[in-house]
């Protein structure tokens, strides 16, 4: 199971100025515990439906896959934010590193998988002159469907599959979308399109565990099932355990604490993993749209949230750390780090007498990545930057499934510590309205 260490966030290390002493960590757990029970309360009466996705029956995803995904060549999404970014750290995380250019066999004939998340004519363009249409699947993901840049790919998509395969077109088509509402649904009912649904009440950024990461997941061979099984691991987890040791609750009080009483208004989520890097870009969104807010949930303006940033280990390193560490003591750092890399690899036993490379002769790679994550961890704290590491046992799709519940559910808590809606985004419907407007939709 996941495990945290907060040690780093404490006064007796990173100091009285920017650390926490444990007597105020622990009364400040203690004072907002009753939003542990608040949240299940509000789960209890159907209001938090993320919570329970991981419960879901996802035979006809699965079957789908089974049935469908080997006779393409490429799986494309189509979706953006929420419907796009989970799906990415899913792929990323549990596929291997270099998916798409792996042959057929290698893939276990698995389609190759594409991500359109931007209206970017070039890019756009090059990927349809990449794939042959004919051997592609496309997957529509829009909850609204409203937005004008998923519509307007799966405009372009359409049109194409139409007229190389005419009626044929339905075969290579899954919409996921709202279960009643939007034009996509109609057409899913009208024309009879193979389709899933985004369940009500579930916000594109807590949608991961729904069709809109699973059925992407499945159709390149994740087992979706292991993935909602450690989700569900950590539900239960967080469901009994007491307050104080609730990671979500105790690291979503850590997160709030430091933005709202040390003045680090910045969160840096940095896994030391390349596997792991698009969590943090999902994370980016999750925490971003959930808390940034411009009223509480009274209506008073309190433009409140702290800003989400991501790095890599150990790639930032040789970027980031550097204001990390010596600029404004501004940020609080969560590493994220694998117990366990899925490979091991040694490096090669030369130039033992050179001292500037001798040293590593015959280490591994997973030594040399553990030791930069802990240099960088002791560099922090030392300079009295507090930092906490969330320990995966490894990367799976039980331990994956279980990161994203448990990040999921601390934002939850958050939205409860800042007082805000933690599952609206107004500021994005805002520039939405704007632009559908702009393209000259009647509003
Ligand atoms: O988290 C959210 O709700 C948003 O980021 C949405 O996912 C994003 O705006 C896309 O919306 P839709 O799925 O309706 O196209």
């Amino acid at each position: 199971m996941i495990t945290i260490n907060f040690n780093n966030v404490l006064s007796g290390r990173v100091g009285q100025k920017h650390g926490l002493t444990r007597s105020k960590l622990n009364q400040v757990i203690k004072k907002h515990a009753h939003i542990c029970r608040q949240i299940q309360k509000e789960r209890q009466v159907g209001q938090l439906p993320f919570m329970d996705l991981p419960y879901q029956s996802v035979n006809a995803i699965w079957k789908l896959a089974r049935q469908k995904a080997r006779r393409y060549e490429n799986f494309v999404l189509l979706g953006i934010g929420g419907s796009a970014l989970g799906p990415i750290a899913l792929h990323r995380s549990l596929n291997h590193p270099f998916h798409n250019v792996l042959d057929r066999r290698q893939r276990k004939n698995w389609p190759r998988l594409f991500i359109l998340d931007n209206v970017d004519p070039e890019e756009i363009n090059a990927l349809f002159k990449l794939i042959d249409p004919k051997k592609t699947i496309f997957n529509v993901i829009t909850k609204s469907g409203t937005t004008a840049e998923p519509v307007s790919c799966f405009m372009l998509a359409l049109s194409i599959l139409k007229r190389k395969l005419g009626a044929r077109y339905k075969n290579n088509l899954i919409v996921t979308t709202d279960p009643k509402k939007g034009f996509l649904r109609r057409m899913v009912e009208q024309e009879k399109l193979v389709s899933f649904e985004v369940p009500p009440g579930v916000g594109g950024r807590y949608s991961v565990l729904s069709p809109v990461g699973l059925v992407p997941a499945a159709f390149t061979g994740i087992d979706i099932k292991k993935v909602l099984a450690g989700a569900a691991k950590m539900d239960r987890l967080c469901q009994r355990a007491k307050p104080g040791k609730n990671p979500a609750y105790v690291s979503s009080v850590i997160n709030f604490l430091f933005d709202h009483k040390k003045n680090k208004n910045m969160l840096v989520m940095m896994p030391y993993s390349s596997a792991l890097k698009d969590m943090a870009d999902w994370f980016r969104q999750l925490w971003a749209e959930s808390l940034g807010k411009k009223y509480n949930v009274k209506g008073r303006k309190v433009f409140t949230g702290s800003t989400p940033l991501k790095a890599l280990g150990v790639t930032d390193q040789h970027s980031q750390v550097q204001l990390y560490n010596e600029g404004p003591n501004d940020k609080l750092i969560v590493f994220i780090e694998p117990g366990k890399y899925r490979t091991k690899l040694t490096i090669p036993s030369l130039f033992k007498n050179v001292p500037e490379a001798g040293f590593l002769a015959g280490k591994t790679f997973n030594q040399l990545i553990r030791a930069e994550k802990k240099g960088t961890e002791i560099a922090l704290t030392d300079n009295q930057r507090p930092n906490y590491t969330i320990k995966l046992p490894n990367i799976s799709p039980e331990s994956v499934g279980a990161l994203f519940y448990f990040l999921e559910l601390q934002t939850a808590y958050a939205g409860k510590l800042y007082n805000v809606n933690a599952f609206d985004q107004p500021g994005v419907e805002a520039g939405k309205i704007a632009t559908l407007k702009l393209m000259g939709k009647k509003m």
